[in-house]
């Protein structure tokens, strides 16, 4: 039995994206495994957020994990700022990191590059993150590929926090999907699908409407040549929908080129329409039951407890690894 953690954000309604590439994992996850799962809220505010909204999908996104499959019984779902022990050690951890190598970070790059008013929150969101997952005595971290970087940071700075102070981390493993890691943008579909796309019609979120749903795959950016086949390099658009589609039914790249040869994409779209319907669905109304319950409350109360009791612990040690506190006088 491994110990497993991830995070999402709470920063706008979860994409089909975020689906694909990393919570549909954690639902099988669970089966095997310790798992702890988290609404990564502190790592929201490194951008400016409104507070109401922030609120809202603090609770969506929370309901959008036991709604996907997670079950409380079997995982522990809770709020980072809920844990105090994950802002502790995340500025132990940012005292450990290095201003170069923040700075390298492609995710802090694509985020600031333009802006004039950049937090400093955005340059040291690694060393929280790692904090999240070196907390729990973390084996393995599934996330999707954009957050490959952010892991082998957060082994190296577990690396050198255990050779400087005493070996107390666990070194974590990344898992990383073999289809779906990186579901790319209906409009534009060599960049990644986002939440935060100024084009609405680039990505689907997991609470859209079956015909909006349609509507956004019936548009998607595709080629002239009719053919469904996966290359990437020549037909990112195709190949998305194909990855897409397959992610969904579980059917096999190769499967559905021979299902649609001949067929033309109009055809092909409505396949994959139908099968990401038939996927978000029953998450949909799972969600709307949830979403203003007393349930879901009690959940996060207990996940909080849990992860409270865990946390504080890792935390007591990495203290006294790096002699923060003191040693009390014996009587
Ligand atoms: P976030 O909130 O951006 O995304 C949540 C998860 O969704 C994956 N993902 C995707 N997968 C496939 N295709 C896409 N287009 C796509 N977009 C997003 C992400 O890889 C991620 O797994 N830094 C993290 C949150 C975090 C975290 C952690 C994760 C904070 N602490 C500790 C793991 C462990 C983030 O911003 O994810």
């Amino acid at each position: 039995m491994k110990t497993i953690f991830s995070g999402i954000q709470p920063s706008g309604t979860l994409t089909l994206g975020n689906y694909l590439g990393a919570m549909k994992h954690f639902v099988d996850l669970q089966e095997e495994n310790h798992c702890y799962f988290c609404v990564v809220d502190e790592h929201a505010i490194t951008v400016p957020q409104d507070r109401l909204k922030l609120r809202d999908n603090i609770k969506s996104l929370a309901a959008l994990y036991l709604a996907s499959g997670i079950d409380p019984e079997k995982s522990t779902l809770f709020i980072q700022s809920e844990v105090s022990a994950h802002t502790q050690l995340g500025w132990m951890l940012q005292c450990v990191s290095y201003i170069g190598e923040l700075e390298r970070m492609t995710q802090f790059k694509d985020k600031s590059s333009g802006k004039e008013a950049v937090s400093s929150g955005l340059l040291t969101y690694p060393p929280l993150m790692a904090a999240d997952i070196l907390l729990y005595k973390t084996d393995l971290v599934p996330v999707g590929e954009d957050q490959k970087q952010h892991l082998e940071l957060t082994r190296n700075l577990a690396e050198r926090f255990n050779n400087k102070y005493n070996d107390i981390f666990t070194l974590p493993e990344v898992s990383i999907p073999k289809v779906g890691a990186r579901i790319m943008s209906l409009q534009d579909p060599t960049k990644k699908m986002s939440k935060s796309d100024e084009n609405q019609k680039a990505y689907i979120s997991m609470l859209d409407e079956p015909k909006k749903i349609e509507k956004k795959i019936k548009s998607a950016v595709t080629d002239s040549e009719g053919i469904v086949k996966y290359d990437k390099e020549n037909k990112p658009g195709i190949s998305n929908l194909l990855t897409i589609y397959s992610s969904c039914t579980g059917e096999t790249v190769e499967e559905l080129e021979a299902k649609y040869e001949g067929k033309g994409y109009g055809e092909f779209k409505q396949g994959v329409a139908d099968a990401v319907i038939q996927v978000l669905s029953p998450i949909q109304e799972r969600y709307h039951e949830l979403i203003d319950s007393e349930e879901l409350d009690e959940v996060l109360d207990n996940g909080a407890d849990r992860a409270n009791q865990a946390a504080e612990k890792m935390l007591r040690k990495a203290k006294k690894a790096m002699g923060l506190g003191r040693v009390k006088k014996k009587k």
